[in-house]
């Protein structure tokens, strides 16, 4: 049974599934719409209890998920979004003991992502070329997981190189405006075998990352796609798509960092050709190709 202690960043959610971030501090006291709720009242109670504020309200006292976390917390920069967060950890295939290079820091959400899924023995190295983002990001990050000796910021333009240290990276996460701009480096930075991945907004933004490493020729398996999700409202008989969603978020581009020589030049006949436009997807390839 985990307990609610002081300086934990819990939320108060509502019968509605609103969410209300607070930072546990003993003395303190919630305020919400005219009611109230002392901290020292939550701290101590089990994570997930029923509270009751001032005149009645009734309230679930939660330790948010990643997820929720990062909706709620304060931004610098524009977060990346539970749904593209989810698709990006298992694409990039970040694993535990991996050593990650992450471009740019932003406020924080997609480094959380990371430092969690490379756990105790794997390292972040995160370069942020705003200090004021950086120091956000570091806020964000030390709230939720405490200390993390697996990370580096480097508050860095990383447009300009990436420093490898020792080791190369087995893998790099980009959500920057211009990532075509750190495929050179990252020719240089990434292992054999690395994945490369970035998030970008708009078509343009694809396509020149996808001309980028091509002409790297270094980089193979070159994917893009887009995630879209649809809640769904559940209630009675009243099962339909909710009527709002998130349409566009971003792009995600994937790429292995290979041996050259399987694969042409842009445009040919390999996995990022023409030959699977119809398709029109990684699942859609799969099930074509078969375990041959
Ligand atoms: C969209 S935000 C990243 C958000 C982050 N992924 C998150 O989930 O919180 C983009 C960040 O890249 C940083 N950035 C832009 N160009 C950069 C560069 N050349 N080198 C390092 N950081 C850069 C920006 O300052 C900004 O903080």
């Amino acid at each position: 049974m985990r307990f609610l202690q002081n300086g934990d960043r819990i939320h108060l959610v509502d019968k509605k599934g609103r969410q209300y971030a607070l930072t546990l501090k003993a003395g303190e006291v919630f305020q919400y719409s005219g009611q109230t709720i002392a901290h020292d009242d939550l701290i101590g109670k089990a994570d997930g209890s029923l509270v009751m504020l001032s005149r009645g309200k009734r309230m679930v006292a939660l330790l948010p998920t990643l997820g929720e976390y990062v909706l709620k917390m304060p931004r610098g920069a524009q977060v990346i979004y539970p749904k593209d967060l989810a698709m990006i950890t298992i694409w990039a295939d970040i694993y535990p003991g991996a050593r990650v290079l992450e471009a740019g820091t932003g406020s924080g959400a997609l480094t959380m992502a990371l430092l969690r899924a490379v756990g105790e023995r794997g390292a972040v190295v995160s370069y942020e070329a705003r200090e004021d983002f950086a120091r956000t990001a570091m806020k964000n990050i030390e709230r939720l997981l405490g200390p993390v000796p697996t990370l580096t910021i480097r508050r860095q333009d990383v447009y300009e190189g990436i420093e490898t240290g020792e080791k190369l990276f087995d893998r790099i996460v980009l959500d920057l405006p211009e990532p075509w701009r750190v495929v050179p480096h990252a020719v240089h930075a990434l292992r054999s075998g690395g994945v490369y991945l970035s998030y970008v907004p708009t078509v343009p933004q694809v396509m020149q990352t996808v001309e980028a490493l091509e002409r790297a020729a270094v980089f193979g398996l070159i994917q893009t796609f887009e995630t879209l999700l649809r809640t769904w409202n559940i209630q009675g008989r009243s099962v339909r798509p909710d009527h709002r969603m998130v349409a566009h978020s971003g792009f995600i581009t994937v790429a292995r960092k290979i041996e050259p020589g399987l694969w042409g030049s842009a445009g040919s006949d390999g996995p990022s050709g023409s030959e699977d436009e119809e398709t029109g997807s990684g699942q859609a390839r799969d099930a074509e190709q078969g375990d041959a």
